[in-house]
């Protein structure tokens, strides 16, 4: 059976290379949110090679959201406090299955109107793999709100709550 390995180390390049346009910003970035597995699993996707987000997102990916961002998903607008995280995973394609492998990268956005006015409210970060001290957004999170701008109607959040 063909067997599909992400390399980390494209996924982190091209990670800062999107993040490394737009301007600084000195609003003290968001923290790692420790406990997000015990969150609301919101969706799921797997993005394979080829689909125009698979540089840096190839994977599979988990949503997830705190209560705060929870309540926000019923009508897309979003309350100080509300994070969501982006959970990236390795996968192989081994005996014609998907399966989870190794973390590639958490994201997070974190809403905080007055701290990160600068990018719709929200704090954009990333981390490596398993790490909780590697970041990888070096902008102010400049580059990634240049992508969740296209849903600036639901509050720059993509993800959206199925029954
Ligand atoms: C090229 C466009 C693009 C860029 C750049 C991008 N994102 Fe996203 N992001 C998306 C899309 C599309 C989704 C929805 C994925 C899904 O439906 O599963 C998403 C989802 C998310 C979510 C879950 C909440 C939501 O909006 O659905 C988080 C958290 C997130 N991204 C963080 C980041 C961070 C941090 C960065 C910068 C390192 C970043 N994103 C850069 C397109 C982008």
């Amino acid at each position: 059976m063909p067997t599909s390995r992400i390399n980390i180390r494209v996924i982190t390049a091209t990670v800062i290379a999107i993040a490394s346009f737009g301007t600084a910003d000195a609003a003290e970035p968001p923290a790692y949110p420790a406990d997000y597995r015990n969150w609301t699993h919101v969706k799921s996707m797997v993005i394979h090679p080829g689909h125009p987000l698979a540089e840096p997102f190839q994977g599979i990916h988990h949503i997830y959201a705190n209560a705060a961002a929870r309540g926000g998903l019923a009508n897309g607008s979003y309350a100080d406090g509300a994070v969501f995280a982006f959970d990236l995973l390795e996968y192989d394609t081994a005996d014609n299955a998907s399966s989870e492998g190794e973390r590639a990268l958490l994201g997070v956005m974190v809403k905080d109107s007055g701290r990160y006015s600068e990018t719709g409210g929200w704090g954009f970060e990333a981390w490596q793999g398993d790490s909780r001290t590697e970041r990888m957004v070096n902008d102010g999170g400049a580059g990634c709100f240049s992508c969740h701008q296209d849903v600036t109607e639901r509050d720059y959040v993509f993800t959206q709550w199925r029954n």
